[in-house]
């Protein structure tokens, strides 16, 4: 499966011709995932929306974009990237807590399908923003369903008390506002239980609630098209493409017949199988009774092992035989939580070996930084068995100044 995705001999091109560390996605891979999602979920024939959060390379959302797929945008520079890329405007959404203004009108004249709001305020502001435009805002809000999806506390989302969407009272108040609103046409209702979340039950009692909820606003009126179960598809820790079949039981369960069109919003279980980080081994080294195996890729380039405590496979590029021992695979970085991995079995590496941490797809190079002023890795897309192009230019040194002003 591994070598299939992503050859060795391509890995080593890359290495030779790109540089190390590199992200390298597969475009076969990428598609693969969409096309599960349409196998899925043929039956209740949804609107897929991209996460670009999870990795928002031209590359992968042009394909997207090519597969017929919509996206889901969390900032007003998601959007320019959507765009960019060849999204449709009317397949885009825009969720967030905290849109300004600027976004809300930059949101509006693109004539996106619909924004998630987020609270009476934002509501009242998006409001205003149609006004000034002389036009009336397709609305969706986001509700808190109170569900615990039982992943990471980072990546929570759908349980009261946290920072995102509004209880079901909150949201009743806010479409009958919006009924009543020259500027504001209720469209849909929406959720997004967390990320990471690898059973369909908690969708199963969150689209319940939600879809208990459109009827009770139907028979005040209010007739929404949309209803939208959010993403966070969880990836199983290993190499394999995670298969959204349950999902889609789970959904088409409480949607399937209703008439409403269906959104889902899938960001990591898309992006995390296609893509993988390519380093080099600089040192070996003891420490204790450890082994240290030091790469050339670090915690700003990839930060869930350090946030999340996310746990990656990693591969020696062409397999090694030999002894195996246990290593951690820490990066230059001066922080203790810099590693990538820790207690990963592994044939001894020799220096300047390559190594493949996989399942890095999504929130890897989106949520790289340049910490310890190491500029960003490239990103290369796998095209064929035999080809690949950069679809990103590694950073330099003088990248890392040329936005400063004496
Ligand atoms: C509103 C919203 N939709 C979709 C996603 C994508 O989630 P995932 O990448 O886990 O599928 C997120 C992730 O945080 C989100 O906040």
């Amino acid at each position: 499966m591994l070598s299939r995705y992503f050859p060795p001999s391509l890995l080593k091109a890359i290495a030779a011709k790109a540089g190390t560390p590199a992200y390298v996605y597969s475009r076969s891979a990428f598609l693969r995932q969409l096309r599960s999602y349409k196998t899925a979920f043929r039956a209740l024939a949804p609107l897929f929306c991209y996460a670009l959060k999870a990795n928002s390379n031209g590359a992968l959302c042009a394909l997207a974009a090519c597969e017929g797929w919509g996206a889901d945008v969390v900032s007003g520079g998601e959007l320019y990237r959507a765009l960019r890329a060849g999204f449709k405007p009317e397949k885009i959404i825009f969720s967030g807590v905290g849109k300004t203004r600027e976004e809300l009108e930059y949101a509006l004249r693109s004539g996106l399908l619909f924004i998630n709001a987020e609270s009476f305020e934002e509501v009242l502001a998006l409001e205003e923003a149609a006004a000034k435009l002389k036009i009336s805002a397709p609305l969706s809000v986001r509700i808190n369903p109170d569900v615990d999806p039982h992943t990471h506390r980072y990546i929570t989302t759908g349980k009261l008390g946290g920072k995102f969407g509004v209880s079901f009272e909150e949201a009743q108040k806010i479409y009958m506002y919006a009924a009543g609103s020259r500027h504001l046409r209720p469209v849909g209702a929406q959720f997004h239980i967390g990320s990471q979340v690898r059973s369909a039950a908690p969708y199963a009692r969150a689209a319940g609630r939600l879809g208990a909820f459109i009827v009770r606003l139907a028979a005040r009126g209010v007739l929404l098209k949309y209803a939208d179960v959010g993403g966070g598809w969880g990836v199983k820790e290993g190499a394999e493409m995670p298969d959204p079949a349950a999902l889609a039981r789970a959904v088409g369960g409480v949607f399937g017949g209703t008439g409403l069109k269906v959104i889902l919003e899938p960001g990591r279980s898309v992006a995390a199988p296609c893509g993988a980080l390519l380093t080099k081994v600089i040192y070996r080294k003891r420490g204790g009774d450890k082994n240290f195996i030091v790469v050339d890729a670090a915690m700003n380039d990839l930060i869930r092992p350090a946030v999340y405590g996310a746990k990656h496979p990693v591969a020696a590029v062409g397999g090694k035989r030999g002894p195996r021992k246990k290593y951690d695979i820490v990066g230059p970085v001066c922080e203790s939580g810099d590693f990538l991995a820790k207690g990963v079995w592994l044939a001894e590496p020799s220096n300047g070996a390559l190594l493949l941490v996989l399942s890095a797809g999504a929130y890897g190079f989106s949520m790289s930084s340049q910490y310890n002023s190491r500029p960003r890795a490239a990103e290369a897309l796998i095209t064929g068995p035999s080809s690949w192009r950069l679809v990103r230019r590694r950073e330099t040194w003088k990248d890392l100044v040329a936005l400063e002003l004496p």
